[in-house]
């Protein structure tokens, strides 16, 4: 069943359209700069995140593993990580601690150099939610990150989607505590699947003792969207009428950025299409930007295409910070920018 959930989840974000309904990372504008002040050359995009250098502030944001398709999406992407010296993270693992023939699809990785790597675990699955599933403690936290040689073990936290889906998991109480168990021990990455996070839930994760978060907000891919296709294909109305009802539901992107900096490392993952938007998440404040749908059709086609889209993006972010006066990332970083449109409804300023 999970096998072919992850396969549905590959083939439908790359045959439909799954993405939120508006993007608010087009309500953000940069205010040009006529002279630059330095050569397009003396441009530095390298930055320092969790302990490790990168020569860009890119995350290919974790997919998959756990199906046949997956493995290979998973090693395309890694040789685009090692060659171009950027951070990766990989599907949720649950489905190989649970069956061990499914572990190459996430430990084929493992054959790259990546700077930085995150392995994934779904908050859901920290406590019992009953179908004979052991819940995941610290020894399987660690195994998962053993997995991929991972720096961070990320947890995801779905539950708009868990919601969404046929075979969703509904209990939440003592995820919060089970988040600070494993903080104790193992490096922790909270990371939002879509709905984004409010400064509350921030605050809560910080007081849990995770090292970073991945605000994974509104406007990118919705997960929603994609139940709504399972569905229809299922004949399930129930679960069709709640994925189309919660298809933009969610704190967008560049909101939560803002309302999620309490002090720890933030990735900004959900929309982001190309380099001007990694500028626009650099200058909401965010220290790195993570991207998933837009590198999905290149790494079912080959390392090449993963590396070739991913200089796009870079040569595009370089050129906004030329054209606004930006040298390196922390000039960019909370430069000033106008905003205009729905972002404006949310009333968050810096
Ligand atoms: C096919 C697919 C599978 C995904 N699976 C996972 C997953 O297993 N765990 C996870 O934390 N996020 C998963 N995500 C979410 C992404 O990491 C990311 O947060 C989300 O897609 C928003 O980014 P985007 O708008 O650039 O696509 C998945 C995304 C896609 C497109």
């Amino acid at each position: 069943m999970i096998v072919n959930r992850k396969e549905e989840h590959l083939r439908i974000c790359l045959e439909r359209d799954v993405t939120g309904r508006y993007n608010y990372w087009d309500d953000l504008r940069f205010i040009h700069q006529s002279v630059p002040g330095f050569d397009m050359e003396d441009i530095d995009i390298a930055i320092d995140v969790f302990g490790k250098r990168l020569k860009a502030p890119f995350i290919i944001s974790g997919m998959t593993g756990g199906c046949e398709s997956g493995k290979a999406v998973n090693e395309n992407l890694a040789v685009a990580a090692e060659e171009l010296g950027i951070g990766m993270g990989v599907g949720s693992q649950r489905a190989a601690l649970e069956k061990p023939e499914l572990v190459d699809s996430y430990s084929v990785i493992l054959d790259y150099e990546i700077p930085l790597v995150y392995a994934n675990i779904g908050a859901p699955q920290l406590i019992p939610q009953g179908g004979g599933h052991k819940p995941i403690d610290i020894e399987a936290g660690k195994q998962a990150m053993e997995m991929v040689g991972a720096d961070l073990l990320a947890i995801h936290l779905n539950y708009l989607q868990e919601i969404a889906q046929p075979e969703g998991d509904l209990k939440a109480r003592g995820v919060i505590e089970a988040i600070t168990e494993l903080s104790s021990e193992l490096p922790i990455l909270a990371k939002e699947t879509g709905a984004g996070m409010s400064r509350k839930t921030a605050i809560r994760l910080k007081d849990a003792g995770v090292r970073g978060i991945d605000v994974g907000g509104a406007g990118g891919t919705s997960f929603s969207a994609v139940e709504v296709y399972r569905a229809m294909e299922a004949g399930d109305v129930l679960r069709e009428r709640l994925g189309r009802t919660f298809w933009n539901w969610g704190i967008p992107t560049p909101v939560s950025v803002r309302l999620a900096r309490v002090g720890l490392q933030i990735i900004a993952t959900g929309g982001l299409r190309n380099g001007l938007d990694l500028a626009r998440a650099i200058a909401v404040g965010a220290d790195a930007g993570g991207f998933a749908c837009q590198l999905l059709s290149p790494a079912m086609e080959s390392p090449e295409a993963v590396v070739k889209e991913i200089e796009l993006i870079l040569e595009e972010l370089k050129v906004v910070m030329f054209l606004t006066g930006a040298r390196n990332i922390n000039e960019l970083r909370n430069m000033r920018l106008i905003e205009a449109g729905r972002i404006k409804d949310w009333g968050i300023r810096k």
